[in-house]
């Protein structure tokens, strides 16, 4: 992929973007916190890609899928004023019914298109399926880190803050009940992601957030979130009791151990 592609397709996303607004305040937020999410997992991109001297056109075509990657958020927020996936509204559907209806891949090559369509719908599933094609692999597991290390970001910042700047779309509309769930508090110990249907409650969501550092696959994405401390700030909003503390001690040895 040349860099001239690149441009295009950038061209053609910053014209979809702008056509999204709303009154809603809640639903402005969320659709600036999208646009300035996508920026973000594209920087991510770029450090973690040179920091394993990732080639040019490699770079170029995962800085495409992270373009890509949420775009079917824009309209889901419009449509169903929610981030919650589900059979009626899912935002990686959403975002290959756009990129396909759009031909927003049109002048790239077969297996660019390929790549970055399986990047966008690979980047957010729980637990990746087999894939023989290690190059494919690599890119796949890129993205997904380049995202989550920028949704821990967003989280970590956000449930500091939530007293003051409450939005109930990051709490994924969950209670703010106590405890944490067992299967939750049983993967994490077993240093595996906590499975999403497992969360019932926010401190479930936030420990399940946490337990992406299992699954991060490039050393850089550790000396970041370590560096940024979005762990230890997500814990510090969760209740100290002993389950949580051994938790947060597993997660973060492991993470020590990957530095
Ligand atoms: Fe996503
Ligand atoms: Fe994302």
């Amino acid at each position: 992929m040349i860099e001239e592609s690149y441009n295009k397709i950038k061209t053609w996303y910053d014209t979809y973007v702008s056509e999204f607004s709303s009154d809603n305040n809640e639903i402005q937020i969320n659709i600036d916190l999208i646009k300035d999410h996508n920026s973000r997992v594209i920087e991510n991109i770029k450090e973690l890609g040179f920091s394993i001297n990732l080639e040019e056109s490699d770079l170029l075509i995962l800085q495409t899928a992270a373009l890509l990657h949420d775009i079917g958020r824009f309209d889901q927020l419009m449509k169903h004023a929610s981030y919650a996936d589900n059979e009626g509204s899912n935002h990686i559907q959403i975002g290959l019914d756009v990129i396909d209806e759009q031909k927003v891949l049109a002048e790239l090559e077969e297996s660019e298109k390929i790549l970055i369509g399986t990047c966008v719908k690979l980047h957010d599933i729980s637990v990746l399926p087999k894939i023989e094609d290690e190059h494919a692999l690599g890119l796949i597991q890129l993205l997904r880190d380049a995202d989550r290390i920028d949704v821990l970001r967003i989280v970590s910042e956000y449930y500091t803050h939530k007293k003051i700047y409450p939005n109930r779309h990051l709490d994924m509309e969950l209670k703010e009940t106590p405890g944490v769930s067992k299967k939750i508090s049983k993967a994490v110990m077993n240093e595996n992601v906590a499975g999403r249907d497992d969360v019932e409650n926010v401190n479930d969501l936030k420990l399940s957030q946490m337990s992406w550092v299992f699954d991060m696959k490039n050393k850089r994405s550790f000396k970041i979130i370590s560096e940024n401390g979005y762990i230890k700030a997500i814990f510090e909003t969760l209740p100290k009791n002993d389950v949580v503390i051994d938790m947060y001690r597993n997660m973060k040895i492991f993470m020590e151990n990957q530095l």
